[in-house]
Order: structure tokens, then sequence, then C-alpha cells
């Protein structure tokens, strides 16, 4: 297998596509084509022998670009072969070229996402409490107990709370605290990659 990472070329945007929409974002086809053209050059993949084995792309949120999206072919069971690192470090270069200092992701709440970034060294900030079915009576005792601040999620309506981790550990106690009292069904990490300058 020999895995090579490079920005995705027009012959290659609906196989790119049909990833993306498979494991991540379901974007339009068109909003799929303004973001590759948006951000010209990040969005990479990883091709073995002419086939799309992974993608990795930006988005931005508050002014700021950050990953939105990694993955491999869990269907070919790809994972676990280093091509997702292959990936993240492709793109960590490519930011840094960029003259970003950092960037973050919100991992899926999965042991799989959360682990494969903390081995890339990326390093757990902040915990997003998301889907909040029905507020508590004591939620706003709650809110001021665990320093949770209000905000809105990436649709800009709906409420999502954050509060500063400082590791995965003392992260994932606090995350099963979290969902009980507040009755959620997602607590996702936020974390972030200081990029070195290139
Ligand atoms: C997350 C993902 C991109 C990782 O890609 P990958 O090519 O498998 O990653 P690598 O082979 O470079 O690294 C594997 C590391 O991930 C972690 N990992 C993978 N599978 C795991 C599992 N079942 N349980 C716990 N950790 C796991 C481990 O830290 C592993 O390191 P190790 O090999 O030293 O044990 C891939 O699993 C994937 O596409 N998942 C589905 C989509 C997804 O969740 N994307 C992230 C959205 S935030």
């Amino acid at each position: 297998m020999t895995i090579r990472i490079h920005q995705v070329k027009k012959e290659e945007l609906k196989e790119y596509y049909q990833m993306q929409i498979k494991y991540l974002d379901k974007d339009d086809f068109s909003e799929f084509l303004q973001n590759v053209d948006k951000y010209k050059g990040l969005y990479l993949c990883a091709v073995d022998n002419g086939k799309i084995v992974g993608v990795v792309y930006p988005g931005t949120y508050n002014g700021e670009m950050y990953l939105r999206g990694i993955c491999v072919d869990l269907s070919k069971k790809l994972n676990d072969k280093g091509i997702g690192s292959k990936l993240i470090k492709a793109f960590e270069k490519k930011m840094a070229q960029r003259g970003l200092e950092r960037i973050t992701v919100g991992s899926a709440e999965e042991p799989r996402a959360e682990n494969f970034y903390l081995k890339n060294g990326w390093q757990p900030t902040q915990l997003v409490v998301k889907k909040i079915e029905k507020l508590p009576s004591n939620y706003k005792e709650i809110i001021k107990k665990e320093n949770l601040s209000e905000d809105k999620d990436a649709d800009g309506k709906t409420l999502v709370l954050r509060t500063p981790v400082t590791d995965y550990e003392s992260g994932k106690i606090l995350r099963e605290r979290l969902e009980k009292e507040l009755n959620a069904k997602e607590c996702i990490f936020i974390l972030e990659k200081k990029l070195k300058k290139k």
C-alpha cells in the first residue's frame, strides 16, 4: 500500500464527495463544490492505487478555520493503518503554512476518534454539551456549579453549553456527570493543536 496525500483533483471530486457524505458532513453537492473552491489547497485526500481511501477538510466557525472533517474508508477496513495520521499531519502542515498558530476540532463522541486526536498530539480544551432534551429544574445551579457558559451551535439556534477542560481523563469524568445532570444525549471534546511556524 502506497498512500499519497494531495489536494482533491477535478476528476476525483465525485469520489471525494461520496466519501464525505458517507462518513461525515451531508452537504449538498453544490455546497461541497463551493467549499472546495473556497478552501483551495485544503481539501486533501489520501489515495492508494488511484482510489481515495481517506479525506480531510476545513470549515470556519466564528471567523476561525478549524478541522471540519476527517475519515478513512472503514468499509474496506482501512482504519488503524496510519492513513488518518498521515492525513492530519498533512493538514496541519498546510494550515501552518497559511500562518495559523492553532487549529481546533470537535471530535465525534467515540473513543476511536478521541484517541486518534490524542495520539496525534491534540490537546482537549473544552467540553461542549449538545442535544439537551429537557432543561432540568436546577439548570441555573448546574451552570454555575460546573462553570458552563451558554452558546449557540453552528446552526446559530440550538443551545449548547461549554466548559473548559485541562486533560482527557478528568474531562471524561466530567462528561459523564454533565450528560446525566443535564439529560444531554451528546457531549463532545474540542481539541486543539498548536502549530509551529513554517
Ligand atoms: C478517526 C479516524 C479518522 C482515524 O483514522 P485511522 O487511519 O484509523 O488512524 P490511524 O491508523 O492513523 O491511528 C489509529 C489510532 O486511532 C485510535 N483508534 C483507532 N481505533 C480505535 C478503537 N477502536 N478504540 C480506541 N482507539 C482507536 C488509536 O489511538 C490508534 O492508535 P494505535 O494504532 O496506536 O492504537 C478513522 O477511524 C475514521 O475515519 N473514523 C470514522 C470517522 C470519524 O470518526 N472521523 C472523526 C470525526 S471527528
